[in-house]
């Protein structure tokens, strides 16, 4: 794309959103080669830093060669400014315009992508700010195909009718054309794979519906606790943090009918409509944990920042259906827990049972599994004959390992490829309003019940596999745990 003068404003640079994930994800696409020769990265927050001074914060961040890494810091500037009123975004108007009037060839296209690397609750001054001060592009290059882009992240809002304000105060200053919303989790690997697997292939079809499939588990694991973030977390809960967004955007992926076509809102239509179809969730059908302190670990409310006696779970099953012909008594249950016994993310379809099987294959059921994290995989838990002599069946896998089929291949970080694409101008993996809005009004009678006490979370040991209640909801899912391969 070396036909663009692209710049990238960082607001809230000085943060830890920031040097964790923002600024390594745009290093690494720097250092790949994928952005344009004739880049900016300008930082901007209210901390008094120089250049020098954000480059050394940066620097322990960005992994690679040393000077490839000085290199790309050297496009990296500050800018100083408060994030409400008008004055920083004056200034930093006023450098982005120097910056593009200093084009050496004017039929460049210019781009401006600012990621707003901030708590929401600064979103609506910030675009007002970034709305009426730096918008203007620089008229010696008028170009059609100029650009500006604004890429957020949840927490969006609290419920449907809070993030709804929120998107009404944002939609009122930009078009939805210009809004990013990152879900992270759509940029990784494998929940882009999903897509591509469903519909470039011809088998999947035949069975990815309630005929063939008993239930589907979607689950995310952490096998660390809240660690410092607790003052932060205990304002949202798992559902809001992790529930209401990453795992219902999987579902989305898992359940939606075949796109019109690729366009990333044909896409975003097929999401929208089975996140309709789905019924709200039900305090009958959730299961809610927290962890409590396990030997010498400290539990949840052992965080000083936790306010005392919160009742915040840090752990949520939930047992969701999609009220369509596809999908009708499909039992999809969401789950997710902080400080449990393992790290993963996957989403694991059970299918029913072979009817009438010739061979001794109780408890022996077909799954086939996506796993996001650790180690990406995809497999189908499938009856074999037991190589040997006798006609022995055991449970085996076909298995599409990422680290054998594809070792050595680099496989990008969420972020990195979110920010190229918003780059690219493309929305696919990002949020529309109306997508959020339907996550919202699944979740939203259900967590004003749950604030106002109507589910308490059940205590699990940190390291466990969370309340045994949530294994007796999977169980009632239709969940069978099979032989063990
Ligand atoms: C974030 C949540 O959105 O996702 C965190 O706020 C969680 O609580 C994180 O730890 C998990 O992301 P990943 O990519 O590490 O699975």
């Amino acid at each position: 794309p070396s036909g663009i003068c692209l710049t990238v404003v960082v607001l809230g640079a000085s943060g830890d959103l920031a040097k964790k994930k923002t600024y390594p994800a745009l290093y690494a696409l720097y250092h790949r080669g994928f952005l344009p020769p004739n880049l900016r990265v300008v930082g901007y927050a209210r901390s008094a830093l120089t250049d020098e001074d954000l480059r050394s914060r940066l620097k322990g961040f960005l992994k690679g060669e040393e000077d490839s890494i000085d290199k790309f810091l050297a496009s990296c500037s500050y800018v100083r400014g408060e994030y409400n009123g008008s004055e920083g975004y004056e200034k930093l108007q006023e450098i982005l315009l120097q910056r593009e009037g200093e084009m050496m060839c004017p039929s460049q296209i210019v781009g401006r992508l600012f990621y707003l690397a901030l708590p929401p609750s600064v979103y609506p001054q910030v675009c007002t700010g970034l709305r009426h001060n730096c918008t203007d592009l620089d008229n010696a290059a008028d170009n059609p195909k100029n650009w500006i882009r604004i890429i957020v992240e949840k927490p969006f809002g609290k419920d449907l009718q809070s993030s709804e304000q929120l998107a009404d105060s944002l939609g009122a200053l930009f078009p939805e054309d210009q809004l990013y919303r990152i879900d992270h989790y759509l940029g990784k690997e494998l929940a882009q794979n999903m897509t591509v697997m469903r519909f470039a292939n011809t088998f999947y079809n035949s069975w990815w519906h309630r005929d063939y499939i008993s239930n589907v588990q979607i689950t995310f694991k952490e096998n660390f606790g809240t660690q410092g973030r607790g003052g932060y977390f205990d304002q949202f809960g798992i559902i809001r943090d992790v529930i209401q967004n990453h795992l219902i955007q999987l579902l989305a992926l898992v359940a939606m009918e075949k796109p019109v076509s690729l366009h990333p809102d044909d896409i975003r239509d097929e999401k929208t409509r089975v996140l309709r179809c789905i019924a709200p969730a039900t305090v009958e059908d959730t299961v809610l944990g927290q962890y409590v302190a396990t030997g010498d670990e400290p539990g949840y409310l052992d965080d000083p920042t936790v306010p005392p006696g919160s009742k915040t779970p840090t752990f949520a099953a939930c047992t969701l259906y999609v009220r369509n012909d596809r999908w009708y008594g499909v039992p999809f249950v969401l789950k997710a827990g902080k400080a449990l016994n393992e790290r993963k993310a996957e989403v694991r379809i059970q299918l029913k049972p072979t009817p009438a099987s010739l061979y001794l294959s109780e408890g022996m059921r077909n799954e086939f599994v996506m796993r996001l994290q650790p180690g990406e995989a995809i497999y189908m838990k499938t009856v074999v004959k037991k190589p040997g002599l006798e006609m022995d069946t055991e449970m085996s896998e076909l298995d599409l390992s990422y680290t054998k089929r594809y070792s050595g291949v680099h496989i990008p970080e969420a972020y990195e490829r979110l920010i190229l694409d918003a780059i690219r101008g493309d929305q696919q993996h990002f949020v529309r309003r109306d997508e959020l809005r339907a996550a919202w009004a699944i979740f939203t009678p259900l967590l004003h019940q749950i604030d106002e006490g109507a589910l308490t979370p059940e205590p699990y040991d940190i390291g466990s596999r969370g309340p045994a209640s949530a294994d007796a909801l999977l169980a009632r899912a239709g969940f069978e745990k099979g032989a063990k391969y």
